[in-house]
């Protein structure tokens, strides 16, 4: 069975992406009857775009992390995006076939061009000023008897309000205007980059945490249009998810994904200093009570912390309520990073030793690009042949 998966150089290796796709990756990789590629994808970081000093120093420090968790062997060989061209070609190849369309409904794409928060505020006021109206038309009917003071002065309240609204309306306006020239064509195209990446080694399998879902379906999707146009050439890959942790919460907002660009204090890395991994536990929020329940509706700060605990200790949620349930959030928090820092310690350690020898890890990695370029040169041509360039 073949695996394919990578993560963004765009910041440390955190404890969510461990949860959502690392933890898959090494399952697959104790599997004999699994090979594949573990890539850093470092022209998706490009959409963020880094300076070239944080760039290098973010690729090398993910494929430093991928060596300490001991991701490189015979049969998961890992390399660097760029360092294999035929990601880029088959890219243009596939985005002949994506739809702006399509591409502009991912859920990713909506978020990250700040799109979803300007048009949900657009709708509330459109709605405010419909509102508005119809109180007008009230006031309208109401007019024709006595009362004609307070009427006007209630029109005036109306009248004001309705311009307030306008001029919101008019900002948010403004808002996407100044987006859409600065909303790169690259986070469009993300997707399309990300199905040459999976679609290129006849992949199986692709390990990811759930907000990759809707990318791996469309790498399907687009598979099976080119299959269809140009006869069978790419396998249909399914995306897979570790069941209760594909999704980990920000330790300051456990209604967002934690993720690299919320912000240092939202997520806690791996190989951060083990006082600063500490603090950050410690800091993140809790909700309202005091019992050690897993409950997302109602707890979802400390169900995300629950989940944690079971991600580095192997627990389940109903036992680790059971262990802690009435030591208070301190005490929880402070056996979260204990149990953090235990669980981590020797990759922690091995990752050290690796930041001291960059060479041992471009190494590694120019071994692991000729490997991939023997399986997407073949591939490539293939698609080439088929779609009918000479
Ligand atoms: P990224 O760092 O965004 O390239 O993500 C690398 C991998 O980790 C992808 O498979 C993501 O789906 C997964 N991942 C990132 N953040 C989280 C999270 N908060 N919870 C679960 N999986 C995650
Ligand atoms: N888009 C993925 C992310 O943001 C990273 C990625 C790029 C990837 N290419 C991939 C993941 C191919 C799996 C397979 O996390």
């Amino acid at each position: 069975m073949r695996i394919f998966s990578g993560i963004k150089p765009t910041g440390p290796l955190h404890v969510g992406s461990y949860a959502g796709a690392i933890s898959q990756w090494l399952a697959f990789q104790k599997d004999p009857a699994s090979e594949g590629f573990f890539c850093v994808v470092d022209l998706h970081a490009l959409t963020n775009n880094p300076s070239p000093e944080q760039l290098r120093r973010d690729i090398m420090e993910t494929a430093a992390g991928y060596l300490a968790f001991g991701l490189h062997d015979a049969r998961f060989p890992i390399f660097i995006q760029s360092h294999v061209p035929a990601h880029s070609e088959l890219t243009w190849v596939l985005s002949t076939l994506a739809g702006v369309g399509e591409l502009e409904r991912m859920t990713q794409f909506k978020d990250k061009a700040g799109y979803a928060e300007i048009l949900k505020a657009r709708d509330r006021v459109t709605q405010r000023l419909e509102q508005t109206i119809e109180e007008l038309d009230l006031l309208q009917a109401g007019s024709m008897g006595a009362h004609h003071r307070l009427v006007r002065d209630q029109h005036k309240e109306v009248i004001d309000g309705y311009r307030s609204l306008k001029e919101e309306l008019d900002n948010l306006h403004a808002l996407l205007t100044a987006r859409d020239s600065r909303v790169g064509a690259g986070l469009l195209n993300y997707p399309v980059f990300m199905a040459a990446d999976i679609l290129l080694y006849d992949t199986d399998v692709v390990p990811v945490g759930e907000d990759q879902l809707q990318h791996v379906e469309l790498a399907r999707t687009l598979a099976r249009r080119f299959n269809s146009r140009y006869g069978e050439t790419f396998k249909l890959p399914r995306a897979k998810l570790v069941k209760g942790a594909s999704r980990i919460m920000s330790l300051q907002d456990p209604k967002k994904k934690m993720s690299k660009s919320l912000g240092s204090a939202h997520y806690v890395g791996i190989f951060e200093p083990a006082d600063i991994v500490r603090k950050k536990i410690m800091s993140a929020v809790t909700d309202s009570g005091s019992d050690i329940k897993y409950d997302p509706a109602t707890k979802p700060a400390l169900s995300n912390l629950i989940t944690l605990m079971g991600v580095v200790t192997g627990k389940s949620a109903s036992n680790i309520e059971h262990e802690y349930a009435h030591v208070g959030y301190a005490a929880f928090k402070e056996k979260l990073a204990e149990a953090f820092l235990a669980f981590f310690e020797s990759v922690r350690r091995k990752k050290a030793e690796l930041d001291k020898d960059p060479h041992h890890v471009l190494f590694e990695l120019k071994a692991g690009a000729e490997k991939a370029r023997e399986i997407t040169n073949k591939k490539l041509r293939d698609a080439q042949y088929k779609i009918g360039l000479v």
